[in-house]
């Protein structure tokens, strides 16, 4: 089962998250990150900030979960930018060791293989940092996508073009497809964290942690998965059913164990 941990804000969950981090690259400086974008992982990058001091992170590999496709790649919204605003700069990682999938249309049709064969290249994805679409969506996979998916082109649904309006002008301006990790990659990587706060998370946190596994709600693909931690607010627990259970377990876990 995938563990439950209920904190009091989205500000705690960056702090337990980043340590968890900064104790995964203390045991390899090499490591290999797995980057969200969006703003639910923004608190965690901001108290990654805050705790990295002087670790050494030179030798520090990244992958982000996805790109717009058809965005300048200098456009302020594409995610080689949020990436590099958010993630590389602040944290001082070196830029040639931080990937995003190529969302340029030329070349697009190998994109996909060619991300594939980055991440084998790296070792794979030691620790995974995940949001949650309101559609239940993980990376940019959409309801219905492949357990067995690896990175390739979809095509955003209307609720998640609606949903990341807010970052554009309008929702027209939110592109239509993008480039993403499969829920196949995702799963290959060594341990997931999946964040999500608020209440308009509740639902789609639920269907992934307690209900069907399913790809009408492909975030239920973690249900798979060895070594899954789900770190959430009060507001987007709300219709865990579990809860309590889940308070009860957290509250009484090993500290050897980690996150
Ligand atoms: C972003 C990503 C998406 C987001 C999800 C939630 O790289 O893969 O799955 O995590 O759309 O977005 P926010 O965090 O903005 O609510």
């Amino acid at each position: 089962m995938a563990e439950v941990v209920i904190v009091p804000s989205a500000a705690a969950a960056g702090v337990l998250v980043a340590a968890e981090i900064v104790a995964l690259i203390r045991r390899n400086r090499e490591s290999v990150l797995g980057l969200a974008t969006g703003s639910t992982p923004l608190p965690v990058y901001e108290a990654l900030r805050a705790q990295v001091g002087d670790l050494d992170l030179s030798g520090v590999r990244g992958f982000a979960l996805d790109e717009y496709v058809g965005i300048d790649p200098s456009h302020p919204e594409s995610y080689r930018s949020v990436i590099t605003r958010e993630v590389v700069e602040p944290l001082g990682l070196n830029p040639a060791q931080v990937r995003v999938p190529d969302g340029s249309l030329a070349g697009i049709e190998h994109a996909g293989e060619d991300y594939e064969r980055a991440i084998r290249d790296a070792g794979g994805v030691d620790l995974q940092i995940l949001g949650i679409g309101t559609d239940g969506h993980i990376g940019f996979n959409e309801p219905g996508s492949s357990f067995a998916s690896l990175t390739r082109v979809k095509t955003l649904t209307q609720q998640t073009r609606a949903d990341n309006a807010r970052f554009f002008d309008s929702v027209d301006d939110v592109p239509m497809h993008c480039i993403t990790q499969g829920l196949g990659t995702i799963l290959r990587a060594r341990h997931l964290v999946l964040l999500a706060f608020g209440a308009g998370k509740a639902a789609a946190v639920a269907g992934a942690v307690e209900g069907p596994v399913t790809a009408s709600l492909p975030g239920s693909a973690i249900q798979l998965h060895p070594h899954a931690t789900i770190v959430v607010d009060e507001a987007a627990a709300a219709d865990l059913r579990l809860a309590d259970y889940y308070r009860y377990t957290f509250d009484n876990k090993p500290a050897w164990q980690g996150l």
